[in-house]
C-alpha cells in the first residue's frame, strides 16, 4: 500500500530531507584524496547527533556504520573504514537521516580529485538519469514512467543500470511501497498521486548490468569490475510537479 501524506507530513519529511541534504554538501567538501571513508563516516554521525537527528543505516538489519561508501567498481552499501580514497577514485556516498519521526535519504558520487574522461561520464549521465526520471515523478503519471525515463537516458548514453536493487517509497519507514525500479517499460504500475513520496536512485554500470555482493555481505560490486555511479533525491509527488525534498 501506498502511503499518501497529509500536509504537517510533507513539512516533516521536508526537515528530514533537507537536513539530509545539508549533511551530503557537508560530506561533499570533505572528500578529497588521503580521507579515508571512516573519517567521512564519523563526521557524519557527530553531525547527526548535534542536529538530534538518528542515523538511518546505523543498526539496519545489522548493518554497522552511519553511511555507504561505495568506492569505484562498488555499487552500493560499501561500509566505511580505513580505504584512503586516492587520486582518480569516484566514490559513491549514501546519507539516510531520521528526523521528527521521518527518513530523508540521499546518495550522490563524487570524484577525487582530477578523474578519467570516461569516470566524469559516467558521473554526469548518472545524476541527469536520476533527474530524468524525477521529471516523470508527475501526478497522473505511472510509477514505471520514472523507470523508463532513468533506463532510457543511462542507455542511450553507453551504459546499464542496475535491477538487483531499487528505489523505494519513503516516510515513517526507509523503504515503503512502492519499490522504484531503474528500468522497464513505461506506463505501468500505480498511477501517481499528490501526496506520495519515494526515493528515486538509478545505480548505472560502465559495463555489465550485473552485480555481486563480497563476503562481508554488504559491499555490491559489479560482475565485472568497472565502475558504477549511483545518485539519488527523495522527492515528493506535489500537485504542481516533483518536489526535490532533499535539496538545499
Ligand atoms: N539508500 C539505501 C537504500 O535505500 C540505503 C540503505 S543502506 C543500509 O536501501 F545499509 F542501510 F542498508
Ligand atoms: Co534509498
Amino acid at each position: 500500500m501506498i502511503i499518501i501524506k497529509s500536509p504537517e507530513e510533507i513539512k516533516a519529511m521536508r526537515e528530514s530531507g533537507k537536513l539530509t541534504a545539508e549533511l551530503c554538501a557537508l560530506l561533499k567538501e570533505k572528500i578529497k584524496p588521503g580521507i579515508t571513508t571512516l573519517s567521512l563516516d564519523d563526521l557524519a554521525l557527530s553531525w547527526i547527533r548535534k542536529k538530534n537527528a538518528q542515523p538511518a543505516f546505523l543498526g539496519y538489519h545489522g548493518y554497522p556504520k552511519s553511511i555507504c561508501s561505495s568506492v569505484n567498481e562498488e555499487v552500493v552499501h560499501g561500509i566505511p573504514g580505513s580505504r584512503v580514497l586516492v587520486e582518480g577514485d569516484i566514490v559513491g556516498i549514501d546519507v539516510g537521516v531520521i528526523y521528527n519521526g521521518f527518513y530523508g535519504d540521499m546518495a550522490f558520487t563524487a570524484a577525487i580529485g582530477q578523474i578519467s574522461a570516461e569516470a566524469r561520464k559516467l558521473l554526469e549521465v548518472t545524476e541527469q538519469s536520476l533527474y530524468a526520471g524525477i521529471r516523470e515523478a508527475q501526478v497522473f503519471h505511472r510509477l514505471t514512467d520514472i523507470s523508463h525515463a532513468v533506463q532510457e537516458h543511462a542507455e542511450k548514453n553507453g551504459f546499464s543500470v542496475v535491477q538487483q536493487y531499487v528505489g523505494h517509497g519513503i516516510g515513517r519507514q526507509m523503504h515503503e511501497d512502492p519499490q522504484v525500479p531503474n528500468y522497464g517499460a513505461p506506463g505501468c504500475g500505480p498511477v501517481l498521486k499528490p501526496g506520495m513520496t519515494m526515493a528515486i536512485e538509478p545505480m548505472v554500470n560502465m559495463g555489465t548490468y550485473e552485480v555481486e555482493v563480497l563476503a562481508d555481505g554488504w559491499t555490491v560490486v559489479t560482475k565485472d569490475r568497472k565502475l558504477s555511479a549511483h545518485f539519488e533525491h527523495s522527492i515528493l509527488i506535489g500537485d504542481n510537479g516533483p518536489e526535490i525534498l532533499t535539496k538545499i
